[in-house]
């Protein structure tokens, strides 16, 4: 929170011109530029390399970036909790639920549940502590014009909640692009500023406007980098705010795979290093989806079966 106070102004060399440079260019905190190597910087901001290396160890030395003690960070760890999904079989899966200060990301084919998924989070958040909620608000960044108010009302009223509360404590905007949707992760900033509870960001689906606007091969490197830097904003706030973050992804096809499904998500490295926990949906019989934890890094790769209900996502069928 800390770092949106200090300005990227107020480091050794650069000036509004070059400040302005940069921000249009989108490193507009100081937290990008510590993150940069010095030859990006001097690039962009048109400085020569000395000098962009000073500018980056000063961000560094202001972010603090360095080690934490043990027990600060177990501190830390200790605030954090689960959001329920609405099903005990996914919520187990993900080891109690939709983790805070991480990114859990959802892929998986057209109508395998990833958007239906996000509605019932959306809700389920609002609840109480004691029903698996956080009593919070929810910030949903809709690219494919897919978020529908009728269905959190439908969801809402199902777990007894006002459903025109229910509406309004969900902020939502449409992403035009894929530079739209990166600057209103940082309008989230501005929410949370005027104190907004907010506890949890959907961002549906992280790829699309990606995958749109950048084309071919020439253009994958690109791509990547933004991609890289959008996770990484999207990681900062969780971590800063302790609120999940849940984003949905693409898959494609992948002439690899011989046997059993062959779609990989898409996103490479970037969304799969990027992600805390990485969720792969497909269809079961009717409505019945499977719901399968990859690549986790504290536990175990296993599978799930839920339900896409009226009331939400489930255990049981409607
Ligand atoms: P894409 O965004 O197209 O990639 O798909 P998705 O993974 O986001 O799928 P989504 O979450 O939109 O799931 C769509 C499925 O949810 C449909 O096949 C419906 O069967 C189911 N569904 C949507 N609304 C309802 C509802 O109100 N009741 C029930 N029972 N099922 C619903
Ligand atoms: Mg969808």
């Amino acid at each position: 929170m800390e770092e949106k106070k200090i300005k990227l102004t107020d480091l050794p060399g650069i000036g509004q011109a070059t400040a302005s440079k940069l921000e249009s260019a989108g490193y507009s905190d100081l937290m990008s530029i510590a993150v940069m190597s010095p030859a990006d910087l001097a690039a962009i901001a048109e400085i020569n390399e000395g000098a962009a290396r000073k500018a980056i160890v000063a961000a560094r030395k202001m972010l603090k970036l360095g080690f934490e003690n043990a027990s600060d960070y177990l501190k830390r760890r200790e605030k954090i909790f689960k959001i329920t999904t609405g099903s005990k079989n996914l919520d187990n899966l993900l080891g109690g639920g939709l983790e805070t200060a991480a990114i859990t990301e959802a892929a998986g084919a057209f109508g395998s549940g990833k958007t239906q998924l996000g509605h019932t989070l959306a809700v389920n958040v609002q609840l109480p502590k004691e029903k698996g909620g956080a009593n919070g608000k929810v910030v949903w960044i809709d690219t494919e014009s897919t978020f529908r108010p009728e269905r959190i009302k439908q969801i809402a009223k199902a777990k007894g909640l006002d459903p025109e509360k229910a509406l309004k404590n969900i902020f939502v905007a449409r992403a035009f692009n894929a530079d739209h949707q990166m600057l209103l992760v940082d309008k989230i900033r501005d929410l949370l500023k005027e104190n907004e509870n907010i506890k949890l960001v959907v961002v549906d689906s992280v790829i699309a406007h990606f995958r749109a606007e950048y084309v071919g091969r020439g253009m994958l490197a690109d791509r990547q980098q933004k991609l890289n830097r959008h996770m990484h904003d999207l990681m900062r706030i969780a971590q800063a705010h302790n609120l999940a973050v849940y984003i949905t992804n693409q898959v494609m096809a992948n002439p690899a795979v011989m046997f059993g499904d062959p779609t990989t998500p898409i996103g490479g490295h970037i969304i799969a290093h990027g992600s805390t926990y990485r969720l792969y949906l497909r269809k079961g019989k009717k409505d019945a989806r499977v719901a399968k934890l990859i690549d986790s890094p504290n536990l175990p790769e296993a599978e799930c079966v839920f339900y896409i209900t009226d009331k939400g996502i489930s255990d049981q069928p409607s």
